[in-house]
């Protein structure tokens, strides 16, 4: 009886080296993105798909990304307010202008970023140097960075905005005027692919010495 059960257990295990009989494991190897790929992939979304919801868990999994950032001495001052709720979502749309409003109009999730300012490029409370609260808008960009590229990998599509309302997004956040109100992040689904937009040759932007 244990002999026959052996066999057969040999048998499932011989089963799962087969070419496409390797189960989830295999699935999952399939899917996995290059980093290239994910870059390639990840476009600024200014229409997405109607009626998809993003989980609370699925929105901490990206923030814990966006921690891996580096950041001027370990200081970390970048935080994230997150609105899940319809309501609180749909009150940050009305905060980004009427073109981001109508291009995020899907999006289930919006995600206010801002950094905690004199901290990050400041030792004992005096200004490092000429860049002052200039490094949290750069440890800023580097986490919203980092959280982008995650979410794509995820599955999700961003659309970072500029143009927004700073002072009403403190009021429905209640952000206090130690930290400084960047960039909102739309979360969601693309409905549609666009293309992607041109960028400057590469000898444009750099000088080897
Ligand atoms: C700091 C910053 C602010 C931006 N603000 C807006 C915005 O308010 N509205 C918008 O539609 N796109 C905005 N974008 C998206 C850019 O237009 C976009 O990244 C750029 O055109 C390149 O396209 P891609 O992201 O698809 O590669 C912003 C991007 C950044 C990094």
């Amino acid at each position: 009886m244990i002999k026959r059960i052996t066999l057969i257990a040999a048998a499932a295990v011989a089963l799962m080296l087969l070419p496409g009989c390797g189960g989830s494991d295999k699935q999952e190897a399939a899917s996995v993105q290059s980093f290239d790929e994910i870059v390639a992939a990840r476009r600024s979304i200014r229409d997405y798909k109607e009626g998809t919801t993003i989980t609370t868990a699925q929105v901490r999994d990206l923030i814990a990304t966006a921690l891996e950032a580096p950041s001027w001495a370990n200081s970390q001052t970048t935080r994230y307010y997150v609105a899940m709720d319809p309501e609180k979502v749909a009150a940050v749309k009305e905060l980004v202008g009427a073109g981001n409003a109508r291009n995020t109009a899907n999006a289930p999730v919006m995600i206010v970023s801002t950094f905690v300012k004199d901290q990050s490029g400041f030792g004992r409370g005096n200004q490092a140097n000429e860049i002052g609260n200039g490094w949290g808008a750069y440890d800023n960009g580097l986490s919203n960075a980092f959280f982008i590229l995650k979410a794509r990998e995820q599955g999700f599509d961003t659309l970072i905005m500029g143009m927004r309302d700073s002072d009403g997004l403190r009021k429905i956040f209640n952000i206090p005027d130690t930290e400084e109100v960047m960039a909102v992040i739309s979360l969601g689904y693309r409905a549609s692919d666009p293309n992607r937009p041109a960028r400057k040759p590469i000898d444009d932007i750099v000088k080897f010495f």
